[in-house]
């Protein structure tokens, strides 16, 4: 780590910022839970599959500042790097992502910076999820710190194909050949076209057990 590995006060700082993180990771992940066993009780079923969160490495943080122009100073890790605590929500259909960022966004106590839609826009990789900056209060003994947190909600087969692209991605450096991009973005075809087709079964089923409720 390079922000000031000799100086005592830069690590103090750094442990400080990391307990900040962690705990708006660990509320956010809390808001989510409840929210996914409301969801259960009411609804009679989970939309959340399964969550996933990290702290951002001190090393790409860095890497992240200097992409950027920035000096590696705590005050600029927290103004400019917007996933520093990240968080993912991995769902079983599209409608359900819609509905937990919703429901995130209704909680008083959150404030929602930016959301960016790439189910809507995909990107030209075919990367696909919905993404969400949030700002979220940690209470300390003498302070309150409104913390960003990084939401990424995607479903099951948006997360599988993630997880390929971006091995991929960094096997060749971001520099994959033409032929193996071009099928990438022909799978995230494929993909969006299952999540289409599993949502429209789903609510086939829902419609037959409601009709038989009432039989
Ligand atoms: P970063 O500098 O990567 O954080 O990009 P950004 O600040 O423009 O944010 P963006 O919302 O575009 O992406 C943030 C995160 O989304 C990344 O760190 C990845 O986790 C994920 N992501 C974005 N684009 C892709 C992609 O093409 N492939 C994969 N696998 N993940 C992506
Ligand atoms: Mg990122």
């Amino acid at each position: 780590m390079e922000i000031g590995i000799d100086r005592n006060g830069d690590i103090d700082s750094w442990k400080e910022v990391q307990l900040v993180y962690n705990s708006a990771l660990k509320q956010i992940s809390t808001k989510l839970e409840i929210l996914n066993d409301e969801f259960q009780h009411v609804h009679r079923y989970n939309p959340i599959e399964h969550i996933k969160s990290r702290i951002k490495t001190p090393e790409s943080i860095v890497k992240k500042l200097k992409k950027h122009g920035y000096e590696s100073t705590i005050d600029n890790m927290v103004k400019y790097v917007n996933d520093i605590a990240g968080i993912r929500v991995i769902c079983s259909f599209t409608s359900d992502i819609y509905q937990i960022a919703e429901m995130i966004s209704n909680q008083s106590d959150i404030k929602v910076i930016s959301v960016k839609d790439y189910i809507v826009n995909p990107k030209a990789s075919g990367y696909k999820s919905y993404h969400m900056l949030v700002s979220v209060p940690v209470y300390l003994s003498d302070r309150i710190e409104n913390t960003k947190v990084e939401i990424q909600i995607r479903t099951v087969a948006m997360d599988f194909w993630a997880s390929l692209e971006h091995k991929i991605h960094y096997k060749f450096e971001g520099n994959a050949p033409e032929h193996i991009r071009e099928q990438l973005v022909e799978c995230a075809q494929m993909v969006a076209a299952l999540d289409a087709r599993m949502l429209s079964l789903n609510e086939e089923i829902l419609h037959i057990g409601q009709q038989d409720d009432r039989e």
